[in-house]
């Protein structure tokens, strides 16, 4: 299918929403003076501009223009509670008072706990803590090749680990020249690192099973989300994941879950808890940090053994590793989650199934084709994500990132770009297609949120014809 030209489309809508917003518009005058496209995440970049944010609670976020904005990105998945919860905000502001917070460098009684709430929730033996997600699927990426004394890494195409160079291959679906996964997606990166990462299918044993035939005993390691994330929010199969346990253990290689996203996201703790598969290795980050900078990589004692003294492997952390108020948010939010694990997640769960339901419903009324993925499986009983994609033909079933990041299958630019300006337009901030449902959010937010793709689905329609 040709892609559709969305440039009219898009520059009406960036018309009206500099009008509404002339505080935000004036201040990325500004930014693009000092800093790099006027900020410093790819993705927040909003074009033509991105909202300012003043202050958040809850479900909403508030901008320089006085627009109170309803958030599905909430931190990028990270505000499972929502913005500011009073949980982790009062603690930290208890402990600023009382000369507890910023005195980075030293070790304390905190990360003990939180090391012990991280192991008891996700059946890891050892924990060491890092600042992003980005350095514990590196860290986890050496250890597994210094375990292994091999090379190659293997990951899914469509699957993001972060900025590191093993992660960096194979997240963006490329059309130009060939139509796949298997890219690099950064200049300056060692040649080396193309040949180092093999690519397979996410959902796919028979192709896995293929690619380890094939490179097998130079495999040190397989990472794939449990539940992919950017790639199109779609949870593994239960065949899948039974595949990828049993097929590295045969080849001898090491079984990573990059639970970044998924961890502490559908119960309280890791997602291999309720798929019922173990890895070798999991890295985990956003949620389980309470909002502040802070990351794991999680497993088997003998392997995580090479992070310590004399085991070779330069696991240093990071200065802001076990950053006191990041552990201190850290451990509150696991234990708030731990001990709330029955309230909260049935209800993310209710909510987010509404909420895929209604963004549906809200574009089919308007005559336009969507579907909604970030639900469950037969694995995963219920699920917070949600991303909406445009298919271009009726049969498309939105099942894999081959699917759902291919600009001839589905209408990527509409689900990324345009709908997130349509709905700011409506006062609702989603990314990749949608986000995720946190606890503050209420049915009315979510009643909210279908009327907003009502009537931003009323805007597109005439210029999808
Ligand atoms: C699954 C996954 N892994 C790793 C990362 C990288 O984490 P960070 O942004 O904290 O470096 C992300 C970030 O979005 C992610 O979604």
């Amino acid at each position: 299918m040709k892609q559709r030209d969305h440039a009219k489309l898009l520059a009406s809508i960036a018309e009206e929403y500099e009008r509404r917003s002339p505080r935000s518009a004036s201040i990325n005058r500004q930014a693009l003076k000092c800093l790099v496209d006027g900020g410093s995440h790819t993705i927040r970049l909003v074009r033509p501009f991105p909202p300012r944010i003043v202050s958040a609670k809850g479900a909403y976020v508030t901008d320089e223009d006085g627009h109170r904005i309803l958030d599905f990105w909430q931190g990028h998945h990270t505000n499972i509670l929502g913005h500011n919860p009073p949980e982790v905000a009062e603690a930290l502001a208890r402990a600023f008072a009382t000369g507890f917070g910023l005195q980075t460098g030293f070790t304390d009684e905190l990360q003990v706990r939180a090391a012990e709430i991280l192991c008891s929730r996700t059946g890891a033996e050892r924990v060491r803590f890092t600042s992003s997600g980005s350095l514990a699927t590196m860290y986890a990426t050496l250890l597994s090749r210094a375990f292994t004394g091999r090379e190659l890494v293997m990951k899914v195409g469509g699957g993001w680990h972060g900025a590191q160079p093993w992660g960096l291959v194979g997240v963006d679906f490329h059309t130009e020249n060939s139509h796949n996964f298997e890219h690099t997606e950064s200049r300056g990166l060692p040649s080396a690192v193309a040949d180092q990462v093999i690519v397979t299918r996410f959902n796919d044993p028979a192709m896995l099973e293929a690619q380890f035939r094939k490179h097998g005993r130079r495999v040190a390691c397989f990472i794939f989300e449990p539940f992919l994330g950017s790639g199109g929010c779609l949870p593994a199969s239960r065949e899948f994941l039974g595949a990828a346990r049993e097929i590295t253990r045969k080849h001898g290689a090491l079984l990573i879950f990059d639970e970044v996203i998924s961890g502490f996201r559908f119960c309280a703790g890791s997602s291999s808890r309720i798929f019922g598969v173990q890895p070798d290795l999991a890295t985990f980050a956003k949620i389980m940090g309470g909002g502040m900078p802070v990351a794991a990589v999680a497993g088997r004692a003998d392997v995580m053994a090479l992070a310590g003294r004399g085991g070779g492997v330069k696991f240093s952390g990071g200065t802001y590793s076990c950053h006191p108020a990041s552990m201190l948010a850290s451990r509150v939010m696991m234990e708030h989650l731990v001990a709330a694990e029955q309230e909260i997640y049935p209800r993310l769960a209710a909510l987010g199934e509404k909420a895929r339901r209604i963004v549906e419903e809200a574009f089919a009324s308007e005559g336009i084709r969507a579907r909604c993925t970030g639900g469950g499986n037969d694995a995963l009983p219920g699920s917070s994500l949600a991303a909406v994609h445009f298919p271009f033909t009726e049969d498309t079933a939105c099942e894999s990132p081959e699917q759902t990041r291919n600009p001839e299958v589905c209408d990527v630019e509409l689900s990324d770009t345009v709908l997130q300006l349509a709905l700011l337009l409506e006062n609702v901030f989603v990314m990749h297609g949608l986000g995720s449902v946190s606890a503050a959010h209420t049915e009315e937010d979510i009643a909210r949120l279908g009327e907003a793709c009502r009537r931003a689905a009323r805007r597109i329609a005439p210029f999808l014809q």
